[in-house]
């Protein structure tokens, strides 16, 4: 296949080849010409080889209080019952809502040196050197410090590998309201040189770690028994013992919550990626662990909490260069990333605590299949104005076929 030089094409020219190459019809390539309101020019510059744009739902999440205020979240995602699990949720948590907060937003960035000749020695000299390295990673974050972004601290370690010993030092750098990637990324490369003397190393590595365990976000709330009923916290708690002590469980529980997390930062033009690995790899810690925990307070009610560390940005280019992100931070109507972190830490709270009272109740399938019925009407040939009514039959029915959604689709048009 030819496709030297596509990089150098305009998208339209690229989206040309690609369409004589697939066989695509002129619908299908004008389905992925049609960019929406990120303009072609603008996505082209984003990322490589661009020949369109895909699109998601953007849903609101109603009925969020946090921290007394209310909010409208925004969420983006293909799956139904994920938004409709989390307003459900939040409703129930009324009136209180949720309590939530967020740790300063610090990052941590790595240096890996390698082929040190005296690790006890290099360590030592790491330590002698504190003031010298801080001061010259510090210069390196000099044009963020207007932000309150900063380099707060380093460890120094040495690992044990298969290739030989390797020192690793840690950066704790202050990002603000930036994802902080790239800022700390930066500062690793400039300051490389000076741990690669110190050392008397090969600098490799020089890169940030998802594992962001310094910028946590916290949330929880009460579901009182008399708004939830008994059944539902009992269904709940022993959902959350099943999840604690079973693995396969607890993979699905936490999944459950990153529906709600990932909904949010993919509204939000945020590296949902880093935010999957960074929750993941947090709730690997010691052993892999539900990101939320569930009791029963005093009062006989359910309190459930989450713990997670959430790199978010409300600034930068990813972010600005998408429009409908800008708007949904202006919906979400956060002041910064630590606040969208708490955001996010209460819809990953509440749709694990759709998840569970459905799943440990009625079940899911039914409320679920109900809203998927609309998407098989949909996939079936329903124009918008048949869809629900398809979709009402098929659940009545309970009967998901596409074959059956055809059956009724053209029983409607014969009328
Ligand atoms: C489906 O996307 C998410 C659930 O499987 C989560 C869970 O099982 O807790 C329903």
């Amino acid at each position: 296949m030819e496709l030297s030089g596509f990089y150098k094409l305009k998208p339209e020219d690229r989206l040309k080849k690609i369409k004589a190459i697939a066989g695509l019809t002129d619908v299908e390539a004008a389905a992925l010409a049609d960019t929406g309101a990120l303009k072609i020019e603008v996505a082209d510059k984003n990322v490589e080889n661009v020949i369109g744009a895909v699109h998601l739902p953007l849903g609101i999440a109603t009925h969020f209080k946090i921290n007394g205020k209310d909010a409208l979240v925004p969420m983006a995602v293909e799956e139904p019952s994920v938004i409709a699990g989390a307003c459900r949720a939040a409703k129930q948590a009324l009136p209180e809502g949720f309590k939530a907060e967020a740790d300063e937003p610090v990052m941590i960035g790595q240096i890996q040196v390698v082929g040190v000749p005296d690790a006890n020695a290099a360590l030592k000299n790491i330590e002698l050197n504190r003031k010298e390295i801080m001061k010259e990673a510090a210069h390196f974050m000099a044009q963020h410090e207007k932000y309150g972004c900063g380099v707060r601290g380093f460890d120094a370690k040495s690992l044990q590998t298969e290739r030989g010993e390797m020192i690793i030092v840690d950066f704790h750098i202050a990002v603000g309201d930036a994802q902080g990637a790239n800022m700390v990324n930066t500062t690793l490369e400039g300051v490389a040189s000076t741990i690669a003397q110190l050392t008397g190393g090969t600098i490799r590595l020089r890169i940030v770690s998802n594992l962001a365990v310094k910028r946590k976000a916290r949330a929880s709330a009460v579901w009182k028994t008399g708004t939830i009923g008994q059944d539902t916290v009992e269904g709940v708690l022993d959902a959350y013992e099943f999840a604690k002590a079973d693995v396969y469980r607890c993979a699905t529980h936490n999944k459950g919550i990153m529906n709600g997390i990932s909904a949010v930062a993919v509204a939000t033009g945020n590296d949902w990626r880093s935010v999957e690995a960074g929750a993941h790899a947090y709730a690997a810690l010691g052993q892999y662990h539900p990101l939320t925990k569930f009791y029963r307070n005093e009062n006989g009610d359910l309190v459930g909490s989450i713990e997670l560390p959430l790199a978010l940005a409300t600034v930068g280019p990813a972010v600005n260069s998408s429009p409908t992100a800008r708007i949904a931070l202006k919906i979400a109507g956060v002041k910064g990333s630590r606040e969208l972190a708490m955001m996010m830490a209460c819809v990953g709270l509440a749709s694990n605590f759709a998840a569970l009272s459905a799943l440990s109740t009625v079940g899911i399938q039914q409320g679920h299949m109900k809203l998927h019925a609309r998407n098989i009407a949909a996939y079936a040939g329903a124009a918008p104005e048949e869809t629900e009514k398809v979709a009402e039959t098929l659940a009545k029915e309970k009967n998901f076929s596409i074959e059956r959604a055809k059956e009724i689709i053209n029983g409607m048009r014969k009328k």
